[in-house]
């Protein structure tokens, strides 16, 4: 008996090209004539370099967010209940994590790429951002939160550096002093503060001409030029008394070094 196909087997086919058909004759009418584009990783949209909020109405913001070492920019985000917030994710330098506490957002900050999550914040409190891939000594310290308010107030963030003119400026008029670059190159406010506020390390703030007790017992009167230079280049040898010793030894040129000493002179 030859292989013969039946009738039945024959209508099979034949829809199955139809559907393959259609779908494809829709798909071809959707992207040419309707224009419509699939979505994909959102990752064709260009990185950005400093962070932002936007708000599009009174409930619902967008943010760029950029994650660095060891910070994310901006750190406070702050949205009336039941907002929908857009999240952009890009990364300045290597690959962090991105984490919502109690939602649904978890994703990877990456250089040169644009991850994107949405969040509706019904209830109000407070949510932890943080990254959860290891990034380095200060990872632990990398993170955020969401304030989600139960008010009318507009929603606002903290922590941009650049344009927004949010950020806490250098104290005395120093927001353009080179030794700015100096910090952000070697990672230094992770765990310097410029302003005054508590952190790792001492804040560099009024730091010049104080009294320094170390961890031995020992003291000096006032921190000197001599003094500054020793605990960029020999970190571990004195260490400020109810600080850690984990600031690490980082190569500093001697003309970087004397731009800290003067930045620190200026910040009172
Ligand atoms: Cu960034 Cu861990």
């Amino acid at each position: 008996m030859k292989n013969k196909i039946s009738k039945v087997e024959q209508g099979v086919i034949l829809a199955a090209f139809l559907v393959c058909a259609v779908q494809i004759a829709l798909i071809g009418y959707g992207s040419w004539k309707l224009g419509l584009v699939v979505p994909t990783c959102v990752t064709d949209v260009q990185p950005f370099e400093s962070g932002k909020f936007i708000t599009h109405a009174s409930d619902r913001y967008e943010v760029h967010m950029v994650a660095k070492m060891w910070a994310f920019e901006p750190n406070v985000i702050r949205v009336p209940k039941g907002s929908t917030v857009d999240f952009y994710l890009t990364s300045k330098d290597i690959n962090h994590g991105f984490q919502i506490d109690r939602t649904n957002i978890n994703l990877n900050a990456t250089p040169g790429a644009v991850n994107y999550a949405q969040a509706r914040f019904t209830k109000p409190g407070i949510y932890a951002i943080v990254c959860n891939e290891y990034c380095g000594t200060a990872h632990h310290q990398m993170n955020g939160r969401v304030e989600v308010v139960d008010s009318t107030e507009p929603g606002s963030a903290e922590g941009v550096t650049g344009s927004a003119g949010s950020a806490a400026p250098a104290a005395g008029g120093l927001d353009t002093h080179p030794a700015l670059a100096i910090f952000a190159k070697n990672g230094c406010n992770a765990c310097h503060s410029l302003d005054g506020a508590k952190s790792l390390g001492p804040t560099f703030k009024g730091l010049y001409g104080r009294r320094v007790e170390f961890a031995d017992g020992s003291s000096i009167a006032a921190a000197d030029e001599a003094f500054m230079r020793e605990s960029i280049q020999h970190p571990s040898k004195k260490i400020e008394k109810s600080y850690a010793p984990i600031m690490p030894a980082t190569p500093v040129s001697e003309a970087d070094i004397d731009q800290i000493i003067d930045y620190l002179k200026k910040s009172k």
